[in-house]
């Protein structure tokens, strides 16, 4: 049987989200960059770009935002039929992700959802919360990003806006930062490099109507 694939060594740093989750809205986690699974995700996130699959984040489930000028990147759901292994292979690992989660906080995370994202370059997103008023569903956000030899003067850094002032986190391969969907403000600075990333979604069930 084939293994479900794994962006983690161990329990140790999923046990150390969990217990950043504890005590607050957010954390972040570097993992290799040089991660077999996250090298075929950046290739391959590259692959769709270049033949246009990711489209302007306008369709679909985020339909409307882009319409109001408030973002400007491409995405391909991983869950679309033209997506590769990498990207099935990142799903199965952000569900594995979720269990491990799960396991350690009373989350309910039900399911996970998750796309590529590439902005261009001097694209952005303004500054937003992930959940919608209208759905509750989205309980924590994960960015993961793709994007080798960032250098440090390129921008494209997350910004989440916390408690105690803003915070930058750049888009460095291997970087995931993790944070409550209703609860953190965040925003993506424009980069004068095209920018890659996968964000993630992870769900509870919706309240019954
Ligand atoms: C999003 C988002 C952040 C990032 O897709 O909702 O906020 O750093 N992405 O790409
Ligand atoms: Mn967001």
């Amino acid at each position: 049987m084939r293994s479900i694939p794994s962006l983690l060594h161990g329990d140790t740093p999923l046990d150390e989200v969990a217990a950043d989750l504890r005590l607050r809205d957010w954390t972040t986690l570097d993992i290799d960059p040089g991660h077999a699974l996250l090298v075929a995700a950046a290739t391959e996130a590259r692959a769709h770009q270049a033949i246009v699959r990711l489209r302007p984040a306008s369709t679909g489930r985020d339909a409307g935002i882009r319409l109001a000028g408030m973002r400007g990147d491409d995405t391909l759901w991983l869950d679309a039929p033209a997506c590769g292994g990498a990207a099935r292979d990142l799903l199965a690992a952000l569900d594995g992700l979720r269990e491990g989660l799960n396991r350690r906080l009373t989350l309910g995370l039900a399911s996970v959802e998750a796309h590529f994202a590439h902005y261009p370059v001097g694209a952005g997103y303004a500054r937003h919360v992930d959940g919608f008023r209208s759905d509750d569903a989205r309980v924590l956000s994960l960015v993961l990003y793709l994007n080798r030899d960032w250098p440090a003067d390129a921008g494209g850094a997350l910004r989440l806006h916390l408690r105690d002032g803003p915070r930058d986190i750049a888009p460095m391969q291997g970087r995931m930062v993790i944070f409550l969907s209703a609860d953190v403000e965040h925003e993506v600075m424009p980069a004068t490099l095209p920018r890659y990333s996968v964000a993630a979604w992870f769900r509870q069930r919706p309240r019954p109507a």
